[in-house]
């Protein structure tokens, strides 16, 4: 883990937030190459989610909604995690994360467990008080629920349906740590899935193994990935089964996302809540009910984070460690390196320079001219890119190109006129 951290500080993927102040916990900001990768997990997820489903439709709803949104979802009552605090060396704790003894001082001298809500909370308006208070919004479903209606009514949707939202998250998390995989601010991608009651199992299972595909087909380990089914006594009550894809992290077993069948739980909150009608009108059978609900819920930061970490290979080469990251091509933040041999020949220089500007226009490519070549290869290799194309002094005469593959290292001369052609067959281009 140490290791990854090092390298997203040191190649730009990941810095600590505000770090100049001394960093702010559990926050964390991308950097040039992690604000790619992170827009290629997010647009992976839609592209498979959304676009090329004909049963999903998209949504981007506000952070701050309607408090009594998170009185109807529950969130106000039970969104919490029990504290407690070690009398002798002050320390604060989660309860179902210790045991009998303080993890800082060893101690066994704690407070009684209290809730604490982990709702952000803030002020709408000019006036602190208690009637202008708002929540960061803790999870993207609730505004998928409250759009029902609006998404029901402008697309005339017939069951089964799903709406599909990437957003900010905020959870005022007590424990924070293992660098990106619990923040306070973080993104989800979230599904809402409507569907007839009696067709609920089915399409549970169905989106259990449709999101466990989405990981593996983006690379992820098989190895290290699992599926594992909430025991009856973890489920929330009005939860019919959920499940949780988890990834072997450094840190061990973790949850990456976690598949519920929601019953019909959350539009009856709703509905009783807002007194507006939210039940799905079956022209067919000519009656009104509530659809039940199957939630694929996942986190944008620790997709990002898994893949980074399984991406990540060292291995010896010629007495040396290479360090490589193996990402899959769709994810990759870089395509392309377009390096010149020699930077102070003028037409080599003006060559890579047409080249990289021809193959910009299809996939994100870059040019370094910044070392010597083997340094430039080991610099691209660390961050992902997927092939090197080095352009030399027989280039100028037969117009041919070395193209170097990030994985194998196997190198082969191309004309330069067929690498659009060459890199489509390698699924980069789209
Ligand atoms: N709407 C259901 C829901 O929000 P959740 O299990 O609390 O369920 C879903 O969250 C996903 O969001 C998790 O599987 C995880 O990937 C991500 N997530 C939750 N809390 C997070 C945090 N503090 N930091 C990063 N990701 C988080």
């Amino acid at each position: 883990m140490d290791k990854v951290v090092s390298l997203c500080k040191r190649r730009g993927f990941i810095f600590p937030s505000s770090e100049i102040y001394g960093g702010l916990g559990s926050s964390w900001d991308y950097g040039p190459l992690g604000a790619e990768l992170k827009k290629n997990v997010k647009d992976a997820w839609w592209r498979e989610m959304v676009h090329r489903r004909e049963d999903m439709v998209g949504l981007d709803a506000a952070i701050i909604m309607h408090p009594r949104t998170w009185e109807a979802s529950g969130h106000v009552a039970t969104f919490h995690d029990l504290l407690v605090d070690c009398k002798d060396c002050k320390g604060r704790f989660r309860r179902d994360h210790i045991g009998e003894s303080c993890p800082s001082c060893g101690a066994k001298n704690f407070t009684e467990p209290r809730a604490f809500n982990l709702m952000l909370k803030t002020h709408l308006g000019a006036v602190e008080s208690q009637d202008h208070v708002c929540y960061l919004r803790p999870e993207t479903a609730q505004g998928i629920f409250v759009n029902f209606k609006n998404v029901l009514d402008s697309t005339h949707r017939k069951l089964p349906f799903g709406i599909a939202q990437i957003g900010k998250s905020f959870r005022n998390e007590v424990t924070a740590g293992n660098f990106t995989f619990r923040m306070r601010e973080f993104e989800q991608m979230e599904i809402e899935y409507f569907t007839r009651p009696q067709e609920a199992e089915d399409c549970y299972q169905q989106w259990i193994e449709t999101r466990r595909r989405w990981y593996l087909d983006l690379g992820l380990s098989p190895d290290r990935t699992r599926l594992r089914e909430h025991a009856r006594d973890e489920l929330a009550h009005y939860a019919a089964g959920c499940t949780d894809i988890e990834y072997e992290f450094p840190f061990g077993w973790s949850e990456l996302e976690g598949i519920a069948n929601r019953t019909d739980y959350d539009l009856k909150q709703h509905a009783t809540c807002s007194g507006q009608d939210l039940r799905y009108f079956d022209p067919v059978a000519q009656e009104r009910f509530f659809p039940y609900v199957i939630e694929p819920s996942g986190g944008v930061d620790r997709a990002t984070l898994a893949f980074l970490v399984d991406a990540y290979h060292e291995e010896e080469v010629k007495g040396r460690t290479r360090v490589v990251l193996r990402l899959h091509p769709r994810l990759a933040p870089v395509k392309v390196a377009v390096l010149p041999l020699l930077k102070k020949n003028q037409d080599i220089v003006t060559m890579a320079r047409r080249l990289k500007k021809d193959l910009e226009r299809d996939l994100v490519c870059v040019y370094d001219d910044t070392a010597a070549i083997g340094k430039l290869y080991r610099r691209q290799d660390e961050v992902g890119t997927c092939f090197c194309v080095t352009v030399d002094v027989q280039s100028l005469e037969d117009r041919r190109v070395t193209v170097r593959d990030r994985d194998t290292m196997r190198q082969e001369r191309l004309d330069a006129q067929r690498l659009k052609e060459y890199f489509q067959e390698k699924s980069l281009l789209n």
